[in-house]
């Protein structure tokens, strides 16, 4: 991880510009508006009133809007893999960039995802060379916070400079290493990253959630084996449409790591006790839960127990995060977050309560 931290942390461009761009008339630039938070995120843009420009670097054309140029780009290439002209523009005008784009697997290996680290090099190296000095904000993950299991604290909106708290997992391990590459630009650069740390998303406030995350996953899977893990302690999960609203806001933030929750956590068995009610399915201890599930695998044989009960992908996580203290139900890390307190629209934000479960079990 390191080694691979330090081989992008070198001669970064002397910034072209200090100049201060004007925050009422903001030209962004996006990267992977096509994905599920990307595409609520170019939405905040969108109906932000101090944005008319907007760069979105994708592999595909989402929607029309005047105010959206698409640029299908690859990230990793130079110049993105762009006419030198058509690259040139954007440095031109850009206000800010926020950096979205990643891949968003389990099962990947740090090396498999060096593309995206070295395409948030080139977005540095791009932001060096604009006009304006333009604000950055990259969208990182608590999942960074792999392995503070027994810790007595919540994680510090800080550097984390051991990238062993990190490793076990390409992905966390992914994001250590670009948090890395920024901090080193902020120390020897005038470019200063706010990096956000996010943590679950859940399904917008239409209820919309990928059935294809862990815990859609985990609703399916408990209904197949007539059983829900009754989970203590708290979640601090969010909105992916609100998260949305105060990543864009935190681009004119100056602290430079937020730890992007719920404000106001809630207990996971609010959640959980709704699901439970609502599918007539009992709430049984954590451990309970996992045996149900392990043995209909071995039950019905590996191939039918994927299908019918999906959820064993996700075995070796839950196993892992159900044996942990000091962290929130299950396993998420305790996290701080003094800064999110720059958010207005976190700020009368509501807690999450059985409405949101109804929405979320209509929309699977
Ligand atoms: N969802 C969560 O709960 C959560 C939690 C913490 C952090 N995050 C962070 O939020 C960001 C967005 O996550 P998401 O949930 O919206 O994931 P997603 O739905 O899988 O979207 C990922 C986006 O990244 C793009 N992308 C993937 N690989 C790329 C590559 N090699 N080069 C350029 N673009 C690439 C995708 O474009 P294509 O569609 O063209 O491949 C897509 O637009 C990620 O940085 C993720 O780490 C999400």
């Amino acid at each position: 991880m390191l080694d691979m931290a330090r081989q992008y942390s070198t001669d970064f461009p002397v910034a072209e510009s200090t100049l201060v761009p004007d925050s009422s008339k903001e030209v962004v630039l996006l990267t992977g508006s096509t994905g599920a938070f990307g595409s609520y995120i170019l939405d905040a843009l969108l109906h932000s009133d101090d944005v008319v420009k907007i760069y979105a670097i994708n592999h595909a054309n989402v929607l029309t809007s005047p105010k959206v140029i698409f640029l299908d780009c690859d990230l990793s290439a130079n110049l993105f893999g762009l006419d030198y002209w058509v690259y040139h523009e954007p440095t031109e005008d850009v206000t800010s960039v926020i950096h979205n784009a990643w891949r968003v697997d389990s099962n990947i290996s740090l090396a498999s995802l060096e593309p995206l680290i070295r395409g948030t090099r080139r977005l540095i190296d791009f932001s060096l060379t604009c006009r304006m000095a333009p604000r950055f904000v990259f969208t990182s993950s608590a999942g960074i916070f792999r392995n503070t299991q027994g810790s007595s604290y919540a994680a510090a909106e800080a550097f984390l400079a051991d990238p062993a708290i990190s490793a076990g997992w390409g992905y966390g391990e992914s994001k250590w290493v670009a948090e890395y590459i920024l901090e080193e630009v902020a120390k020897s650069t005038t470019l200063k990253p706010v990096v956000v740390r996010t943590g679950q998303l859940t399904g917008g406030t239409n209820g919309a959630w990928n059935v294809k995350e862990w815990f859609p996953l985990l609703v399916k899977s408990s209904e197949d084996v007539k059983y829900l893990p009754d989970i203590p302690d708290c979640v601090s999960w969010i909105p992916i449409d609100i998260a949305a609203k105060a990543l864009v806001e935190f681009r004119f933030s100056k602290c430079r790591y937020i730890h992007l929750l719920h404000p106001r956590h809630v207990a996971a068995s609010v959640i959980l006790q709704r699901v439970a009610s609502t599918l007539s399915i009992p709430l049984v201890p954590y451990s309970q839960w996992i045996d149900a599930i392990s043995q209909t695998a071995l039950e019905e044989g590996s191939d039918h127990a994927v299908t019918k009960t999906p959820v064993l992908w996700l075995l070796e996580f839950f196993h892992s995060q159900g044996a942990t203290s000091n962290r929130e139900a299950f396993g998420f890390p305790s996290l701080q977050t003094t800064n999110l307190e720059q958010s207005v629209t976190l700020g009368n934000l509501y807690q999450l309560g059985v409405g949101d479960v109804d929405k979320w079990l209509s929309y699977w």
